[in-house]
């Protein structure tokens, strides 16, 4: 099946988001690497961690004449003494963390008879607790400075049960609680924490891996809209959540997938 052309999609500008300070979790590749091109692109000081090293040097030099030249940290987030000296020698640096945008994920698939309680133990680590340390981080920053926005990237996967992902589905399930949760202890804190949740993402890993014309025609006649969900539009999606055009937004999902209810 031809390749869709992609229509080219201008980002809004958000002014205040000039200069902020931006953390990116697995922003080497994939949505992470467009989130980092975004918030770059808004002149704000972004720092991501990711272990693709090759690929995260390939884009920090890319947007190298960036307002403010994203910064990219070696990071393995399922070690957490690794985590917290990232976040704490990127408060050394930059002063504090205005947003952070825990991206970082794995869906590889798997077969319930197959998972052993190391495997389970894993997909925990890769797909759910780094969200909650590295926002616990964050918040310690935030609280000082009095604000901040965290965002928690689910996934429409465990919406549609999909097949083979359940122990991905069960973090990504996890993480709209965690995001509610936190949206509610933190509030006070003038906090704002929510859950972006995207559908069928056009990324170089899907197309990749599991990219064939039989899921193409799934995708497409499970969505209400007939176009695929692009990098870009989470991005755009993201963009708003982390500005202050949505100061009242907070403890909720917002979906980016093109209206899909599956197929
Ligand atoms: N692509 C989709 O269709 C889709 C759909 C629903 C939800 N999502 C969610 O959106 C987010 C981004 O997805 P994606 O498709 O771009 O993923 P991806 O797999 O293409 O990229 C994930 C990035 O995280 C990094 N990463 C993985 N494990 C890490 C670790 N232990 N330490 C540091 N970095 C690590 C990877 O190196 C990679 O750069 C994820 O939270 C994913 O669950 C994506």
């Amino acid at each position: 099946m031809a390749e869709q052309a992609v229509q080219p999609l201008v980002y809004a500008t958000y002014p205040d988001l000039r200069d902020k300070r931006v953390v990116i979790t697995g922003g080497g590749t994939g949505i992470g690497s467009e989130l980092v091109t975004a918030f770059a692109g808004q002149g704000a000081r972004v720092w991501f961690l990711d272990i693709a090293d090759e690929a995260s040097h390939k884009l920090a030099d890319a947007l190298s004449g960036s307002a403010h030249a994203p910064q990219y940290r070696r990071c393995d987030l399922t070690d957490l003494n690794a985590l917290a000296a990232a976040f704490a020698a990127i408060d050394q640096e930059a002063g504090g963390i205005d947003v952070l945008l825990n991206n970082a994920a794995n869906d590889d698939r798997h077969e319930i008879d197959d998972v052993t309680p190391a495997y389970y133990e894993n997909r925990m680590a890769v797909n759910l607790r780094h969200q909650f340390f590295c926002a616990q981080a964050a918040v310690r920053m935030m609280r000082k400075q009095g604000g901040g926005v965290i965002l928690n990237f689910g996934s429409i996967s465990w919406h549609l049960a999909s097949s083979q992902l359940s122990l991905y589905m069960t973090a990504k399930a996890a993480i709209e609680g965690l995001s509610r949760g936190m949206a509610r202890d933190l509030g006070a804190d003038n906090i704002r924490v929510n859950a972006v949740i995207p559908g069928a993402v056009r990324t170089p890993r899907q197309q990749a891996l599991w990219h064939t014309p039989e899921e193409e025609a799934r995708i497409l006649s499970g969505q209400c809209l007939r176009e695929r969900v692009e990098m870009q539009d989470v991005a755009a999606l993201t963009l708003f959540l982390a500005s202050d055009n949505a100061r009242r937004c907070s403890g909720r999902e917002y979906f980016v997938d093109a209206g899909w209810y599956g197929a």
